[in-house]
């Protein structure tokens, strides 16, 4: 608490901007890596030693070399010659789970690959390295065909064989950027702490800070005999990267300099309050009230059985993380001075707007918000639909069936043929998760016909076959009515499955309840979702116009796009925050707290009893700090989102400290809204990572290929 002194807290309330106008505060910005340039000063202001080359330059290894999209949702930083790499223990989650068996559990026990060989190739798992990226707004926008154009651009790059590339617009389509990668597709785990350490805290102290969680795990990227990317083999080896992080043990604190580099997947910073409006106050809370009731009901499940378990715990994980996600960002955003000042701004720039050269630029505003007024109940209704039916196999199953009902009523013999045999390869009944999704099912359709006027419901559900059901078991009607899906339909009972494929019929499936429901259902869905992509399309136009303007009306800013999944950078510094008077929090967690919050054999507060002794023992040797003590998480200023899960935090010499994995329940307005006051990155300390590895793992063979500095 101590560098949070009355005069820091002062300075912060000056800088308060909450600004889609003013970018007054150094650490906000997810930058482009190759304006590096443009911002080095700032960075060396604030202890930076590194050059602008060292970041990021396509003639030699520069920092970007090192980082990885991980899976397409993650961000990994090589930290060997040997391609070994650091991700998220969440990032790793669903390669873990997938790979663990009740008898081979690595989620519960951890694993540690004790060799080459024993590191296990995860199927569908690839890392992508940035070798390039471009400006080709002019290629594009003066292009008599823009989307030739673009077709054309990426063909170039790809005619080698060796690259791919991905257009993505920035600014809401006022520029392109072309992305040139490498994409790696043997991947291995080679390791994790076990579940209690890599989640300790679980979804209860996920979004939160203080956190004590080991959230790392470890991979390899394998490449074949001539260092380039190839499929999994087991002829494959290790991959020599082009530039690999070193580490530093030096420990840190609130002031010094820290980087984050990464992929983060989505932010919109730079809506108008009508599109805020309609996010948080009708869009958001539907998802996070749909996503409870599905997690209710697998949670329970799953405490009752480690099958059920396993194979729902990525899902669980992934739905529990998006629960609390909404909640936060509604929570956060309660804030009306977040609101207030956002009136004030948008009213200041109308001023400008209205004189300024364009008719547009008056217009946007008040067009954007009629459109959202319009909208409103479409998107509000996609949300409910989106959530509330698509992830139930009853459903998946009818929409699955289109391409065979539509060979029968062809009556072509070889398409019904084909459209069987493809059914029969690709559609699984789950059977250990069956029971939960059928009470799933139910959830969700008494959380949809109770939030939903009945105008919009799949209209099977108000046909007699389901209404005599419902009426007849009054005490659960919604469990009766999947008790009924599940027995009855082909698409929920295994057998009937079996039988309908081996002579399909379309009058058998048309008679059957769970297809009625799924045809009703998605009925409906499309419905809503072509008025909601016209009510896109349009919005789409309207912003393209709103960012110019915005864009117009403050030249001189140096702006940052909005994340979209691509590489960026963020700098500031170690730091804590205060959230009411007289409460702030440090920068630094450490054993201590663990063995505070430590519940022995509770879900989400159990430890590994190996661990508990360590810490009781206090040996952490080069691992412990000044105090003596072991550093577990530390806050940083950092403009991070998710899909920087897994980055590196590196300190001023290039050194990694940490590896990014959360942001704080205070900060969760800022994929909206970015608040200085509140916005940090959470991360765990690279010396806690390395001790787990070490001491509790004894992995020394992986401790010996980094490179400590
Ligand atoms: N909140 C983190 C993110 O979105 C994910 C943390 C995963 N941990 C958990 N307990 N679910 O990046």
């Amino acid at each position: 608490m101590l560098q949070f002194s009355f005069v820091r807290k002062a300075t912060l309330i000056l800088v308060f901007s909450l600004s889609i106008f003013l970018n007054g505060f150094s650490n906000e910005g997810m930058w482009l890596p190759m304006d590096v340039k443009r911002f080095i000063q700032n960075m060396e202001k604030l202890g930076c030693t590194l050059s602008a080359d060292d970041i990021y330059n396509l003639n030699r290894a520069s920092l970007k070399d090192a980082i990885v999209h991980f899976g397409g949702f993650c961000t990994g930083e090589v930290v060997s010659s040997q391609g070994l790499v650091f991700t998220n223990h969440h990032c790793g989650y669903d390669a873990i789970a997938g790979l663990s068996t009740p008898e081979h559990n690595y989620l519960d026990s951890g694993y540690w690959a004790t060799s080459f060989k024993e590191e296990l190739p995860v199927k569908g798992l690839f890392v992508t390295f940035l070798v390039r990226v471009e400006d080709v707004t002019t290629r594009i926008t003066y292009s008599p065909n823009p989307e030739e154009a673009q077709k054309r651009l990426i063909e170039e790059v790809e005619a080698s064989g060796k690259y791919t590339a991905k257009i993505t617009p920035i600014y809401y389509g006022n520029q392109y950027l072309l992305w040139v990668y490498q994409t790696f597709n043997d991947i291995r785990f080679v390791g994790t702490p076990p579940a209690s350490i890599g989640k300790f805290g679980g979804d209860t102290d996920n979004w939160m800070w203080p956190r004590q969680t080991g959230d790392f795990s470890v991979f390899r990227i394998y490449a074949n005999s001539n260092n380039e990317p190839a499929p999994y083999s087991a002829d494959n080896v290790p991959y020599s990267p082009k530039n690999y992080l070193p580490i530093s043990l030096d420990g840190i604190k609130a002031g010094d300099f820290s980087m984050v580099m990464g992929f983060p997947a989505r932010t919109s910073r730079y809506l108008p309050l009508s599109t805020l409006k309609q996010k948080v106050i009708n869009e958001y809370p539907v998802l996070n009230f749909m996503f409870g009731k599905m997690l209710r009901v697998m949670e329970k499940d799953m405490a009752g059985s480690i099958t059920v378990k396993l194979a729902l715990a990525s899902t669980q994980a992934r739905f529990a993380n998006a629960e609390k996600y909404y909640l936060g960002v509604t929570t956060a955003m309660k804030d009306t001075s977040i609101w207030f000042k956002r009136a004030e701004e948008e009213n200041k720039f109308q001023q400008w707007a209205k004189y300024s050269s364009y008719q547009a630029y008056d217009e946007v505003r008040g067009k954007l918000q009629s459109l959202n007024e319009k909208a409103s109940s479409t998107f509000t209704l996609e949300a409910y639909l989106r959530i509330g039916f698509s992830l139930n196999p009853i459903i998946q199953r009818g929409s699955a069936i289109s391409p065979l009902m539509a060979a029968l009523k062809e009556k072509d013999a070889s398409k019904i043929q084909s459209a069987t045999t493809k059914l029969k390869e690709s559609v699984v009944f789950e059977e250990k998760t069956a029971a939960t999704y059928k009470k799933v099912l139910a959830a969700l359709l008494q959380a949809y016909t109770a939030s939903v006027p009945e105008a919009a419901w799949p209209s099977w559900l108000t046909e007699k076959q389901a209404v005599k059901i419902m009426r007849k078991n009054q005490a659960d009607p919604y469990l009766a009515l999947a008790d009924f899906l599940y027995n009855e339909s082909f698409l929920g009972n295994p057998e009937k499955w079996q039988s309908f494929l081996n002579s399909p019929s379309a009058k058998t499936a048309e008679k059957d309840p769970g297809f009625q429901l799924a045809q009703s259902y998605q009925q409906r869905m499309s419905e809503t979702r072509v008025k909601a992509e016209a009510y896109r399309a349009e919005e789409a136009e309207l912003m393209k116009v709103w960012m110019k303007a915005l864009m117009a009306y403050q030249p001189e800013r140096v702006w940052y796009p909005d994340a979209n999944s691509t590489l960026r950078l963020t700098y500031g510094q170690i730091e804590g925050y205060s959230t009411k008077d007289a409460i702030a929090y440090d920068v630094l967690t450490d054993h201590t707290g663990l063995l505070e919050k430590y519940v022995p054999s509770d879900a989400e507060f159990d430890l590994p009893l190996r661990l508990v002794n360590l810490l009781k023992s206090k040996k952490f040797g080069r691992y412990a700090d000044a105090n003596g003590n072991l550093p577990v998480n530390f806050l940083s200023n950092n403009d991070i989102t998710g899909g920087n899960s897994g980055s590196p935090v590196i300190d001023g010499k290039g050194r990694l400290i940490g590896i990014a994995f959360d942001g704080n329940w205070e900060g969760m307005a800022g994929d909206l809204v970015f608040d200085p006051r509140y916005k940090r990155t959470i991360s765990v300390d690279i010396r806690y990572v390395l001790f787990c590895i070490e001491q509790l793992g004894g992995a020394h063979r992986l401790i010996a290929e980094l490179r400590i500095q």
